[in-house]
């Protein structure tokens, strides 16, 4: 089998396409600075055996998509999203461009991406799709309600893509992760029980794969956590600052 990782130079897709790569997967890992993944490239190939090809594509640039990911699209029988982009709330706001950023990567790219997987999949009858969200899409929070409405918006997308494919043998994986210590928090102090590692994630991703599940959250905490947040009045939930 074979997986295409978009998004392969972030903490979690470097240890999905290690877990994976060690359970035989053949990988396409693709990056906007490819030649960071060669060190990753050599390691995986050497420990596991398999084929690893790592290609370019910064996914500002809507022009390139079909030339990158249709041929992997085809070649692949499962994908995984797991690109984003977060800055702090201020530092978003301050600027039209990084808002733009935010809701691109964060959105758009993953459903332009997604698209193509789809198309290909459903000519052969078969594949699995997975889309790295998080918990900040479940409800908007003055910290981070751009980044959120972003996920919100892509949470929406792989949940309608599931009940469309599920007839055609195509099964969706959603992936609502809470904290993950990972370069994009490395700034941030963290709760230690409500945070998993970049590696602990990828084990909680293959194994949902494995199950065909349809919603993890990795760390089954954030469940009961979102399910209390989604729940508070709005009259409440205004005057928090969580
Ligand atoms: N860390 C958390 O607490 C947390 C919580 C919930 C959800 N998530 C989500 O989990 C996923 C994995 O994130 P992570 O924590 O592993 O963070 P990360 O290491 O910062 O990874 C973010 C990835 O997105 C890529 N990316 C950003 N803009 C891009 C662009 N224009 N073109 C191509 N690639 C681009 C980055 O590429 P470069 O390496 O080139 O920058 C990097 O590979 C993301 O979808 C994130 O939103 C994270």
């Amino acid at each position: 089998m074979t997986l295409t990782i978009i998004g392969a130079t972030s903490d979690v897709g470097r240890e999905v396409a290690r877990s994976f790569g060690k359970r035989g997967f053949d990988l396409h890992l693709v990056a906007r600075k490819s030649e960071r993944l060669e060190p990753l490239q050599k390691d995986i190939s050497i420990k596991s055996n398999v084929k690893v090809l790592i290609h370019e594509l910064d996914l500002l640039e809507f022009e390139n998509y079909e030339s990158v990911l249709k041929p992997l699209a085809e070649k692949s029988e499962v994908v995984l999203f797991v690109a984003g982009y977060d800055l702090e709330q201020e530092k978003v706001e301050a600027n039209v461009d990084k808002v733009v950023q935010v809701m691109v990567v964060n959105y758009k790219a993953g459903v332009l991406s997604l698209n193509i997987f789809k198309n290909a999949f459903q000519q052969k009858g078969e594949g699995t799709i997975i889309g790295v969200s998080s918990v900040a899409g479940e409800r908007g929070r003055a910290k981070n309600y751009i980044y959120g409405s972003a996920k919100a918006g892509f949470t929406a997308y792989l949940s309608g893509l599931r009940n469309q494919l599920t007839k055609e043998n195509i099964h969706v994986l959603s992936v609502i992760p809470g904290f993950m210590d990972t370069k994009m928090t490395a700034h941030l102090d963290l709760p230690k029980p409500l945070t998993a590692s970049a590696k602990v994630a990828a084990e909680q991703i293959y194994k949902a794969f494995k199950k065909q599940r349809n919603v993890v959250y990795i760390l089954p905490i954030w469940r009961l956590i979102m399910l209390i947040i989604r729940n508070i009045p709005e009259f409440i939930f205004k005057k928090l600052s969580i």
